[in-house]
């Protein structure tokens, strides 16, 4: 045995503090951005189906939550809003008193030193589910552009912080800048959805947002998960028209794609960690065949290790309490 010759890797990992010297990669509260569904009415409190301990709130409701967030250390919400109507053009989606416009307005009076990322997006609001505008059965690029744009618009004046278009249409992070700028709002970021996957993962948000497509599918418009290359000209694109931020979508099965477009644009990173992401976690804890904060803290901490700078989750508020009680 004496003369074999061999690596002792286990020195490092003797000890409780000798592992926490060498960790490498760790999930902070700063990291986490907590999705949140605004719906008209008052005194409403829905549980997703699909997503327990996710709620669509009231705007009178969803203040306490958000309280409670901004308790808990979280800094920042992305917020989704789920309007009473929907028509042809999504026209709640730029109405300056839709649910988010109105949600973005109370919320920031409370907390002005939250960050309240908007969703830029039409599928909530039309009544076709799509995220732009249809023609004969297509989804016009250009003509949807108008749209979001104004959507961005009137979600700054109302106080968003910052705009995340998710809509997957070409040259929107350009258009909404463009937008932006000519409204004097020169100085709100944008966090462009840059590398959004078709995903069967998106499920339970669709029953949380209300905003299935009715015919068809989004595959015209969002990403082939077979495809790696197409990612980077997909951010390289993004990050050309101006976008602050890139985030990629969904998180778990995508960490070659994080780590990608870190190592080739320098902007913060955002991996979204989706609602069947969440949803397939929850339900293996609920039969006790997962334990919850282990899995989690290992997912998030993942997500980070492959160049994630920051983490959209349904479990930001869990995190950050399971942060606290860590310190
Ligand atoms: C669409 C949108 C989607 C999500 C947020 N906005 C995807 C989709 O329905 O195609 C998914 C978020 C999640 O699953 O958590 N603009
Ligand atoms: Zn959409």
């Amino acid at each position: 045995m004496s003369d074999l010759q061999f690596d002792r890797h286990r020195r490092l990992r003797m000890t409780s503090s000798l592992r926490d010297l060498v960790r490498e990669t760790a999930v902070k509260k700063d990291d986490l951005i907590y999705p949140v569904f605004a719906v008209e009415g008052t005194d409403t409190k829905h549980e997703v189906p699909s997503m327990p301990g996710v709620y669509q709130y009231s705007l009178d409701l969803l203040k306490k939550e958000i309280d409670d967030v901004v308790e808990h250390g979280v800094k920042a919400i992305m917020l989704f809003g789920v309007p009473g109507t929907k028509d042809e053009l999504g026209s709640n989606a730029y109405n300056e008193n839709g649910i988010v416009q109105r949600a973005i307005r109370e919320l920031k009076g409370e907390h002005p030193e939250l960050t309240i990322i908007a969703d830029t997006c039409l599928c909530q609001y039309t009544d076709h589910g799509h995220c732009g505008v249809i023609e004969d059965g297509n989804i016009l690029n250009d003509r949807s552009l108008s749209l979001l744009v104004k959507t961005a618009v009137s979600q700054v004046e109302a106080g968003a912080d910052v705009i995340a278009p998710s809509n997957m249409m070409d040259g929107f992070v350009a258009a909404i800048r463009a937008g932006l700028d000519e409204a004097n709002f020169h100085h709100t970021p944008i966090m462009s959805y840059a590398v959004k996957y078709a995903s069967a993962y998106y499920g339970p948000f669709r029953d949380a947002a209300h905003s299935s497509p009715s015919f068809g599918d989004r595959r015209t418009y969002q990403m082939d998960p077979a495809n790696r290359n197409e990612a980077i000209r997909e951010a390289v694109s993004d990050d050309r028209e101006g976008a602050d931020f890139l985030i990629v979508k969904p998180a778990l099965s995508y960490l070659d794609i994080v780590s990608d477009v870190k190592s080739t644009v320098n902007r913060p990173i955002v991996a979204y960690n989706v609602s069947g992401e969440y949803s397939m976690i929850k339900a293996a804890a609920a039969q006790g065949w997962l334990d919850e904060k282990e899995t989690v803290i290992e997912k998030l901490t993942s997500m980070k290790r492959a160049g994630a700078d920051l983490i959209v989750t349904y479990f930001a508020k869990d995190m950050a309490r399971w942060i606290n009680e860590s310190d």
